[in-house]
């Protein structure tokens, strides 16, 4: 059990590269399973969430080489050594239910996933991706297990394509949809489905491994069932997630951040909002470059949306930028109902955040008439003081070291599988940045003076896993 030690106050000063998204990758490994021909990415982030991903390729059969250093992997599934996802990686991430639409087309055995986990963020349920998966002809069960429930999922008419309108522009129900209609026989119309930059690179994916596949302008997909397939090379896209981080880390210290690999497409509603707030960013060649040019004007309006709106995962980063900012700005969040818990803690760091259960905003929102605080307003500038902080998700551990890189004194952050999931070699990255931040074993307690409540919470958790 680590935990991170931060001394804030510093403004960040330099270059650093953002590395292949986290929500593709995991994705396109599991797309990988499609058939039996080899695949080789580049550009693959150092993160848990693969090693988790891969881990579970090859509990199902395949043969995995990654080369760390390089950020290549090469993965090929010859034949499936079984379709049953063991129960420990159970709440592990949002990858498993996937994999029913990836290996439906492949076996004729159940395939048997266990409930999905990932970030408690909200319910996150998975009734739109059952209900698509339906329609294309599986049949699915619920089954309660020695522990937890499993779904058993089979196809053993086949897989028959259809018409499947989601409610809602899930992105993990249009990644399952996309992945089961590979296999499924004629032709699959999948209308209000998610685009986000990651879908776009699966679909890249699956065109070069022989899927005929198109986008109409409303956000319908069109899959054709694929008839040979074909081994791929492809390049996963950079992680516009942590591109904001690091970018928002710059500004909000009043620094001055090159992100290399940093797309533009992929930024351009973040990037309006950093317009809005008067921080400054200049598009390069090789990425984007991020900086602090004056006083932060706060008075703005964020709704996250689906893509192209603001993203739900760049909220809590923003948020913290949003302190900074003279005024009062208000967050409306769209995507999840549950995605502002992590906000009590900026506020015991002196962050002036008052949350709302009705919609500050416009957009077409599903928690309008329910009890969810999925608005806040924020008041700022405040200062942030440092403080010990056990990280709930994430992204909202990413805004917790983003407080703590404000906070003058010394921070002290633990939970950070979570940060280990998703941003590749964090503490190197800050540190060349010129963050005073370190790494540190609990049980060392030596390198660093832990509060006392601190280690009881480190404790707990760990008694927990
Ligand atoms: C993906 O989650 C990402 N995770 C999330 O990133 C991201 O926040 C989210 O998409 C939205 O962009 C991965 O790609 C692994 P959804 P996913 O299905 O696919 C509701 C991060 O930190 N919904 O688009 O699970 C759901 O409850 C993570 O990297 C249903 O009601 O998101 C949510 O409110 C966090 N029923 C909304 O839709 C369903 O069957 C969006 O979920 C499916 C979803």
């Amino acid at each position: 059990m680590d935990i991170l030690k931060i001394k804030g106050g510093k403004p960040l000063e330099g270059k650093v590269k953002a590395a292949g998204a986290k929500n593709a990758i995991t994705k396109l490994l599991v797309a990988s399973l499609l058939s039996d021909k080899k695949a080789v990415f580049h550009n693959v982030p150092d993160i848990a969430e693969v090693d988790v991903t891969v881990e579970l390729c090859r509990e199902i059969g395949s043969h995995v080489q990654w080369n760390r250093a390089e950020g290549i992997l090469e993965i090929v599934t010859k034949d499936l050594k079984t379709s049953y996802v063991p129960q420990r990686f159970s709440g592990s991430n949002r990858i498993p239910i996937l994999m029913i639409g990836s290996l439906l087309g492949r076996t004729d055995e159940d395939i048997i996933v266990p409930t999905a986990g990932g970030c408690k963020i909200g319910k996150r349920p998975v009734d739109f991706h059952l209900s698509a998966l339906e329609k294309l002809g599986a049949q699915i069960e619920y089954r309660e297990m020695k522990k937890e429930g499993a779904y058993f999922a089979r196809a053993h008419h086949g897989l028959k394509g259809a018409i499947i309108d989601l409610p809602f522009p899930s992105v993990g129900a249009t990644e399952n949809t996309l992945l089961a209609a590979v296999h499924a026989k004629g032709k699959t119309v999948i209308r209000n489905a998610a685009i986000e930059p990651e879908i776009m690179d699966l679909i890249l994916f699956l065109q070069k491994l022989g899927v005929r596949i198109g986008i109409e302008a409303d956000r319908t997909i069109h899959v054709y069932q694929a008839q040979q397939f074909y081994e791929v090379e492809h390049i996963v896209i950079t992680d516009r997630i942590e591109a904001a981080s690091l970018a928002l880390a710059g500004i909000s210290t009043k620094g001055r951040v090159f992100v290399e690999s940093t797309q533009h497409l992929p930024m351009i509603s973040f990037l309006n909002k950093l317009h809005e707030v008067n921080a400054g960013f200049e598009v390069k060649k090789e990425g984007i470059e991020f900086f602090y040019k004056g006083p932060l004007r706060g008075g703005i309006h964020v709704e996250t949306d689906v893509h192209p709106g603001f993203m739900t995962d760049w909220q809590q980063p923003f948020v913290v930028l949003l302190t900074q900012a003279n005024g009062a700005s208000v967050v409306h969040e769209t995507v999840y109902e549950n995605r502002f818990g992590y906000t009590e803690t900026l506020k015991l760091m002196g962050a002036d955040i008052e949350p709302f259960t009705q919609c500050l905003g416009n957009k077409p929102c599903r928690f309008a008439s329910h009890n969810f605080l999925h608005s806040i307003v924020i008041k700022g500038a405040t200062p942030l003081m440092s403080k010990d902080i056990v990280i709930p998700d994430l992204r909202a551990g990413f805004a917790y070291v983003l407080a703590a890189l404000l906070a003058p004194d010394i921070s002290h952050i633990s939970g950070l599988h979570f940060l280990d999931r998703g941003y590749e070699h964090l503490v190197e990255k800050l540190s060349l940045l010129g963050a005073d931040i370190t790494r540190v074993s609990s049980s060392n307690k030596s390198d660093t003076p832990l509060h006392p409540l601190l280690d009881a919470l480190v404790g707990a958790t760990t008694n927990r896993k």
